[in-house]
């Protein structure tokens, strides 16, 4: 089954036609005329287009090429009580799939439009396969067509051979790490170590040691030295994730290490000589930081040698479906699941939600959804997701936000900072109980990233949230 847009100037001739095609469960959207037809084929998709050839307003070669321009997978037939060769040879070279004449036979009409639902099936299947075969040849984990995964993937061609330092920045779930390790591949470091750390998930001492490593007896609790990451990434990458969250000694310490090339080990004077090449990363955004006064202007200069700024999924809804063909692939491999295939209503609903967890949350879904579904196809409701069009509500529709208006529920507030930190605290307490204490699940309701839940939940001390 498919969706059929059948366009002819005659009632009678589509309302036959719509009752015929219904009939193999196909859905059936109808136009009068070539300029209607041009009006629907660029607002949706179809897998299918039965044209008649002369109408009042133009003929069916329009209505073709516009189909052909509009979904280059589409594909279209042509129904013509003027049948020539000509005719017949001119609109297969612009691509046509099929030629019936008129009058035509219901059955028919309706192995032709079968056939042709399928060629589009496979067509669409091919340009999948090819875009991802495009993506192994180049970068080769990282997916999507978009016009902006295109231009990360040429910047990580550049700069992957070089030393330079790479800022990334994006939101939780955009795949920050996943460009961080393809550059460190593709340079001439890929065989030495990649190193990545979390900024977040340390206490500012902590952190320091971790980097640079300490000397036995540089603080309570250091019975032995040890050595810091920059000295483990030694020719190799180092990955400083979330690299907003450093403190401001810590900001200090690095802005050394990258000005001179040496650490200098906590407890200790002596300099170290490191070679390391630097990669960066923060959902935040960092110049803003800066001019906050909450991160020095020197160390964002030398981190943000090259900026790469990975767009949040819903700009760029494109890459939507190679995202979950890809997902369901990995998903039906890890898992030793059947191989299913998801329909195209599917990924047009996929298409219409604004993932706030970005290409993981995607992920998530389409494991859920494997898991949970026996049959072989995942359809629409598959995938409970609100749509970003069915939104609406005085929060700016976030998913979840309540339909009061949240200035009739809150209270008078004399300390915001306090308070404000108060509900942070509460509805992370309430999530992870709600989880049993799992915090990827609670990031992931909670919309945030997993490092960034790591980093409140040390901040407010919250330990274990079952008791
Ligand atoms: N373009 C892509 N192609 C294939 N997989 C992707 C792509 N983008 C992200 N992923 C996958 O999505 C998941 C999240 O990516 P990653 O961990 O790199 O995101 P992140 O930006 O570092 O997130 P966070 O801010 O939460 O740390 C990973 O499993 C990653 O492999
Ligand atoms: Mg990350």
């Amino acid at each position: 089954m498919g969706r059929i847009l059948i366009v002819d100037d005659e009632p009678h001739t589509r309302r036959v036609l719509a009752l015929n095609l219904r009939q193999d469960q196909h859905e059936v959207a109808e136009c009068a005329g070539v300029q209607e037809a041009r009006k629907a084929l660029v607002a949706e998709d179809f897998d299918v287009v039965l044209t008649d050839q002369k109408m009042p307003d133009g003929d069916g070669l329009q209505v073709l090429a516009t189909a052909i321009e509009a979904n280059p997978t589409v594909s279209v037939v042509i129904i013509t009580a003027f049948a020539t060769v000509d005719l017949a040879v001119e609109s297969m070279r612009q691509g046509a799939f099929d030629f019936i004449t008129k009058p035509f036979q219901p059955e028919v009409v309706r192995a032709a439009v079968s056939r042709a639902c399928e060629r589009t099936r496979l067509r669409r299947e091919n340009v999948l396969l090819k875009d991802i075969v495009v993506h192994l040849e180049g970068s080769p984990e990282i997916y999507g067509s978009s016009a902006a995964m295109q231009a990360v993937r040429e910047l990580i061609g550049r700069v992957a051979p070089t030393n330079v330092t790479v800022l990334i920045t994006g939101e939780t779930g955009t795949g920050k790490e996943l460009v961080a390790r393809a550059i460190h591949k593709n340079s001439p470091r890929a065989a030495k170590p990649f190193v990545a750390v979390n900024c977040a998930a340390f206490t500012e001492t902590l952190l320091e040691s971790e980097l640079f490593g300490h000397e036995k007896g540089a603080f309570t609790g250091a019975h032995q030295y040890r050595q810091g990451l920059f000295e483990a990434a030694h020719q190799g990458t180092l990955f400083l994730d979330e690299v907003a969250e450093m403190s401001p000694a810590a900001q200090a310490k690095l802005l050394r290490v990258v000005t001179d090339g040496q650490v200098v080990r906590v407890g200790s004077t002596q300099p170290r000589k490191v070679d390391v090449r630097l990669l960066a990363a923060t959902h935040r955004d960092l110049a803003q930081r800066v001019s906050e006064g909450l991160f020095r202007q020197d160390l964002y200069y030398r981190l943000a040698v090259v900026p790469i700024a990975i767009p949040p999924l819903r700009e760029r809804r494109e890459d939507i479906a190679t995202l979950s063909e890809l997902f369901l692939r990995q998903t039906a491999l890890e898992l030793k699941l059947p191989k299913r295939t998801i329909i195209p209503q599917a990924i047009e609903k996929l298409k219409r939600y604004d993932f706030p967890g970005n290409v993981r949350e995607l992920q998530n879904l389409i494991e859920r959804a494997s898991i949970l579904s026996s049959g072989s196809e995942l359809g629409a409701e598959n995938f409970p997701v609100p749509l970003s069009s069915d939104r609406s509500g005085a929060q700016g529709g976030s998913p979840g936000a309540p339909s009061v208006p949240l200035a009739d529920v809150l209270p008078e507030v004399n300390d915001l900072r306090n308070f404000l930190a108060e509900v942070e605290k509460t509805l992370i307490l309430r999530t992870l109980k709600s989880t049993n204490g799992a915090q990827a699940e609670a990031a992931r309701r909670l919309g945030i990233s997993r490092s960034d839940l790591g980093y409140k939940i040390a901040k407010y001390g919250i330990s274990d949230p079952e008791q």
